[in-house]
């Protein structure tokens, strides 16, 4: 990839994987066509099909849509060769519980940033009555959910999915304390709510699910991705660009916005578009926490970091959600960065200028960071572990280059 100009134009942000999986499994609760549209081509999506199509769902896709059915279960094991790939393949856990009352599932794997255990799911769905049982590194949960009320200890976005997953079909009333608030938490509940489910409180950390009979069919929009949004508006920020994003929510974009808006960029968001006219050499922000939503996303803290590069001053980051989450700084500062890591902070001394590397992406938002970086550096910059990306963005050279950047894909030889 060649270092950018300004990064200038209007893209349409493409559908939001972290909504569009967890709406995915939810399409094993009814024996009924769901249509999902705004669908990412992205390599976790190809994934969730290959194990609903192994349980004996059908699944098309014709361009953005994807449709579910899955009128039969074939079966109820979800091991480690699907398992080990994704995280996302733990949803099966609450969906499966909700459809059969029977589930076998391997631990999920995921992206390396950190340890990602599912403690959280697995005793909350214990606490409203499943049977739990941790065999060969599969979990095998069984029985329906009678259990009416669960505290989470932290508000985990898997864990709330997989306990609505598994309560909408319930013959009682749950309600979970202490929610993830993520907007992808809200659009699985709208989705749910659309096939004939009964949640209230959506956006909110009390969450009550009065349990239905059965769910039908629906179509639905996968709203737009508010990590792949964010990851272009910094690369904005990071060229001194002036861009427009298309197919966005604001309130979506809590805890990035006010975030961005300190690096000197003027922001507007109208519509369903974001605005972001970024200075010439950003701002350092000073002080940023990641956590839970409405805070800072963890998935943004990479490709901050990247776009901190240059700033003026310096910002100081703490990471709370994946604390192991800095595998990129050995690869900036190849780039001749000033960064120091103690813990689960990192400090960043805005330089002058970077020098292009030859870097190696380990995980999904530490590669969307280097390529940032790579936009940032005065000459080409090379990749490697690309795949990372197609994980999450359907096609970051596509999108990038829209807006003036010279980025491609070069084929193994
Ligand atoms: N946690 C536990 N026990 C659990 C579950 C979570 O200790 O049982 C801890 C995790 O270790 C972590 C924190 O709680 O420290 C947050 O985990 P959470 O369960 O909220 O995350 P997740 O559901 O596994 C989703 C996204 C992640 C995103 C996080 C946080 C999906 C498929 N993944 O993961 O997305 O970082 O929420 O917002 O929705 C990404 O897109 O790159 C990505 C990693």
């Amino acid at each position: 990839m060649a270092k950018a100009e300004a990064l200038r134009g209007e893209l349409k942000v493409q559908g939001s994987k972290n909504a569009v999986l967890p709406m995915m499994a939810a399409a094993l609760l009814t024996c009924e066509d769901v249509v999902l549209h705004n669908c990412p081509d992205i390599s976790d999506v190809s994934k969730m099909i290959t194990v609903l199509k192994a349980l004996g769902g059908k699944v098309k896709r014709e361009k953005d849509t994807v449709i579910i059915r899955v009128d039969r279960i074939n079966d109820i094991a979800v091991n480690e060769s699907f398992a080990g790939d994704f995280r996302a393949s733990i949803l099966f856990l609450g969906a499966l519980i909700g459809r059969t009352g029977h589930v076998r599932i391997s631990y999920p794997g995921g992206c390396k940033i950190g340890k990602r255990p599912i403690d959280i799911h697995l005793s909350a769905l214990e606490a409203l009555g499943v049977k739990i049982c941790d065999d060969d590194n599969m979990v095998s949960a069984k029985g329906h959910i009678t259990g009416t009320e669960v505290v989470l200890r932290y508000p985990s976005v898997g864990a709330t999915e997989n306990i609505i997953l598994a309560s909408v079909c319930a013959d009682n009333i749950v309600r979970i304390i202490g929610a993830a608030r993520d907007p992808e938490v809200s659009s699985l509940c709208e989705l749910l709510n659309s096939m004939g489910a009964d949640i209230e409180g959506i956006g909110g950390h009390v969450l009550t699910i009065r349990g239905v009979r059965r769910l039908h069919g629906t179509e639905f929009q996968v709203p737009g991705d508010r990590i792949v949004a964010g990851t272009y508006a910094l690369a904005a920020i990071a060229t001194g660009g002036s861009i427009r994003i298309t197919g966005l929510k604001g309130c979506d974009l809590a805890g990035q916005y006010t975030a961005l808006s300190q690096t000197g960029a003027k922001m507007l968001f109208k519509g369903n578009t974001w605005y972001i006219e970024s200075i010439q050499k950003p701002m350092a922000v000073r002080y940023l926490k990641t956590g839970p939503f409405p805070e800072f996303p963890t998935d943004l803290q990479s490709p901050i970091l990247a776009a901190m590069l240059k700033a003026k001053g310096n910002c100081f980051i703490k990471e709370t959600v994946y604390p192991d989450r800095f595998n990129i700084v050995k690869e900036l500062k190849k780039m001749g960065a000033d960064i120091s890591v103690d813990k689960n902070t990192v400090l960043v001394n805005g330089v002058e200028s970077i020098n292009p590397g030859n870097l190696v992406a380990t995980e999904l938002r530490g590669a969307a960071g280097l390529v940032i970086a790579g936009l940032e550096a005065e000459g080409e910059s090379f990749i490697s572990g690309i795949q990372y990306l197609k994980r999450g963005y359907e096609d970051i050279c596509r999108d990038l280059n829209c807006l003036g950047a010279r980025v491609s894909i070069m084929d193994k030889r």
